[in-house]
């Protein structure tokens, strides 16, 4: 059980995450073109990933989170010749500097936590990575607590939210891609600076729908350099409901209550959110 998690830098990882590879990310070699996809686990990675390599099309690489792993995986990512798209989940503090020294494009996706913590909590239920939950109950308390998988989700969001007017760093709404994906396509290929036409963007919004993904994933088998989440290879995991809300069918009153007193603490200072009014209306 607890075997399946060890702390570094007092976060919780997986033994996914090797100590080794953990220790020697600081001093790994970033390139200028690289892209960085940015989330806390369950925010719709796997769908921004899909995004990005139509964009690109087939002259990239989509690696596996640079923190997934063991030393060799290092290696494995100096060997690649093509741009190169990488996922992470670390918080801004554990970035390997060198992406800061190049000032690498990244996206950070967010998602209403609420609903980041339901995804979680059926992710915790169904991953063999992942260790036994007793209850939701318990799962709220641990994932308020920041005793899950990449820690807390507050501390997580504020390491990149002070990076929020850095011109290399553009941050995206979960719940804005599900009312206004073509909006959002849009916006993230004139980030990345690649020309695509209308017709392009509708049909990479085709693609990338949550009945298309599915479907796709049922199609092929496991394979774990396909994943772009260090908690696991077998994407069949990855789409559940991909809905807005969820967490109404999950949170009791009172826990509701319990979890918007910690939002309203934590996120006091986040002008971010204050500006968009997004996570606060949907909560
Ligand atoms: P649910 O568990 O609520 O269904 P990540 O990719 O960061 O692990 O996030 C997984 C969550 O994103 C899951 O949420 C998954 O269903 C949702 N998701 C994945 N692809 C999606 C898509 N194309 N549209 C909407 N949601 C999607």
């Amino acid at each position: 059980q607890t075997a399946l998690i060890h702390r570094f830098n007092g976060i919780p990882f997986t033994t996914r995450s090797s100590p080794d590879l953990l220790k020697s990310l600081d001093a790994f070699d970033a390139r200028e073109d690289d892209i960085l996809l940015v989330s806390y686990p369950k925010s719709g990675t796997h769908w921004l990933a899909q995004i990005i390599k139509q964009i690109y099309t087939p002259k990239v690489t989509l690696t596996s989170p640079i923190e997934f792993g063991d030393i060799s995986k290092v290696e494995e990512l100096n060997n690649l010749s093509s741009k190169r798209i990488i996922p992470t989940h670390l918080d801004y503090n554990m970035l390997p500097s060198n992406f800061k020294v190049k000032q690498c494009k990244a996206f950070y996706i967010i998602r209403n936590p609420k609903d980041t913590a339901v995804s979680m909590y059926h992710y915790y239920r169904d991953n063999p990575n992942l260790p036994t939950i007793d209850s939701w109950t318990v799962f709220l308390q641990l994932f308020l607590r920041g005793d899950v998988v990449c820690g807390s989700w507050f501390d997580h969001f504020l390491s990149w939210e002070e990076h929020k007017n850095d011109r290399n760093i553009l941050f995206l709404f979960y719940e804005d891609m599900k009312k206004d994906l073509p909006t959002v396509v849009k916006k993230m290929s004139v980030f990345l600076g690649v020309n695509i036409s209308d017709s392009e963007i509708k049909e990479i919004c085709e693609k990338s729908s949550f009945t298309e993904m599915k479907s796709n994933v049922e199609k092929e088998n496991s394979d774990p350099n396909h994943t772009v989440c260090a908690l696991t290879s077998n994407r069949k995991l990855i789409f559940r409901k991909g809905a807005v809300g969820d967490w109404k069918n999950h949170f009791t009153p009172k826990q509701n209550k319990m979890f918007e007193e910690m939002f309203n603490k934590k996120m006091k200072l986040s002008e971010l959110l204050a500006s968009k009014q997004k996570l606060s209306k949907t909560l």
